[in-house]
């Protein structure tokens, strides 16, 4: 008899079947003449009875929580068990039998933090991760609809994207290195071969700030195409993001329900997003009562107020060329203004920056030199200008604040597996 999965049995398949299943022991409780045994495996989570009279019950009996096993018995439709169905237990073989689990009812969000590689068995993070799976396929599913290649850029590079502040150093043999801050320059040089390509790739950041939407390590869903301007780009960005909510909203019902996360949110996500640019947006904000001027960067407490008022996706865009980095397009009339623009959403603020990229190798090279960097370090980023340059537009997304917004998560660690902050990084 072939194991299977628990999900069939939830779905009401095996109404007074023999079954076979297998996994892991979620929850124990004993009662006078039963032992409940809440049994997960991948697909989810089902009752088992065991009776005293039956032979599995001595081993029931000495089984402590996240032991393995498979079991076998019958299974009975029964409105009481969690999911509506039981297995009633005839046999029981235990795989490797568990030490008692440090992870108890109401433990703090630190600890189980501390524990995340126990952690990860909870329901909560695999319907998370789940939906995390669902959610990069579903981008994957657009990008190659619209006819994008996926490309792998490098982790090791030699150069800043975003700016020294944020950068990782390593030694790579004698030589002084970074981890990558985003794979943006080397989507640059692929369009000149491939127009449209994408890839998600993990980026790091030496983040100092700890907030609910900052990570030393993140994955990152780029994109870059040739011959195309910022309507392009707030298009592409938009319809993305879109597409990601349409298909989330009807594949992972289930995980948004069990996770309490309102799907109704995602299910009305349609394009167009409304675009804002940074001079009203600084208006509404004064409005509001913030201090903030023109020409400064807006934090996480401005870009929420902005956000709050919208009350769904939208676009901020013409930032400052000042707080803006060194690739960006400007205005030929308005060289102040930067043709760059932030995705933003309720409750964390920016999920995404993209723009217009500077396509003259005249100005770029002014604009290495301004903000101070080395030219030499930009030599092969300055040759795509050189050969055969064209007007081109990207942009970056992060994955973990794009869930975290999606699932109604408080902090983007509960996004990746394995996060990295400036307090934790193992396991
Ligand atoms: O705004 P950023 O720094 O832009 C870039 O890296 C561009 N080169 C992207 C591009 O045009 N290809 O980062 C892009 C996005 C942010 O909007 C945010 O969603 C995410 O990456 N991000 C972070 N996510 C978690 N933790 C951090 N420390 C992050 N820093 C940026
Ligand atoms: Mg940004």
């Amino acid at each position: 008899m072939p194991f299977i999965p628990m999900q069939e049995i939830l779905e009401g398949k095996c109404v007074d079947k023999k079954v076979k299943v297998r996994g892991w022991v979620y929850r124990k409780r004993e009662g006078k003449e039963t032992i409940f045994l809440l049994l997960r495996d991948s697909s989810g989570v089902m009752q088992c009875t065991v009776k005293k009279e039956s032979s599995a019950y001595a081993d029931a009996k000495k089984i402590m929580i996240e032991s393995s096993l498979s079991l076998e018995g019958t299974v009975k439709e029964d409105k009481r068990a969690p999911g509506g169905y039981e297995v009633l237990t005839d046999k029981i073989s235990i795989i490797g039998l568990a030490e008692p689990f440090p992870i108890a009812k109401d433990q703090s969000e630190e600890f189980l933090r501390d524990v995340r590689h126990l952690w990860l068995r909870s329901r909560r993070m695999n319907l998370i991760m789940k939906v995390r799976s669902q959610v990069l396929s579903f981008a994957d599913e657009y990008f190659r609809q619209q006819k994008f290649v996926e490309v792998s850029p490098p982790m090791f590079v030699t150069s800043a994207v975003e700016g020294g502040s944020t950068l990782f150093g390593l030694k790579y043999f004698d030589q002084n290195m970074y981890l990558t801050q985003s794979a943006q320059l080397y989507l640059e040089i692929l369009i000149y071969s491939l127009e449209k390509v994408y890839c998600v790739a993990p980026s790091f950041r030496a983040e100092k700030s700890r907030t609910i939407r900052h990570l030393t390590e993140y994955w990152h869903i780029e994109a870059e195409q040739a011959f195309a301007d910022m309507d392009d780009l707030m298009r592409l960005e938009e319809d993305l993001l879109t597409h990601v909510c349409k298909r989330t909203a009807g594949d992972c019902k289930s995980e948004f329900e069990e996770l309490g996360a309102d799907l109704s949110k995602i299910a009305s996500i349609k394009s167009p997003f409304p675009r804002v640019t940074y001079t009203d947006g600084i208006e509404k904000l004064r409005a509001k009562g913030f201090k903030t001027k023109w020409g400064e960067d807006l934090g996480y407490d401005e870009e929420k107020a902005l956000a709050e008022e919208v009350g769904k996706p939208f676009f901020m865009y013409d930032y400052p060329t000042e707080i803006k980095a060194f690739y960006c397009k400007t205005y030929q009339d308005h060289p102040e203004i930067a043709m760059s623009t932030d995705m933003l959403v309720p409750r964390i603020g920016e999920i995404s920056t993209g723009g217009a990229r500077e396509d003259d190798k005249d100005n770029l090279i002014a604009k290495i030199k301004k903000m101070g960097l080395k030219e030499e370090d930009y030599d092969w980023y300055v040759d795509l200008r050189r050969y055969g340059t064209v007007p081109h537009i990207g942009f970056g997304m992060g994955l973990e604040r794009l869930l975290a917004w999606m699932l109604d998560l408080e902090n983007v660690i509960d996004a990746i597996p394995f996060p990295r902050t400036t307090r934790r990084f193992r396991p």
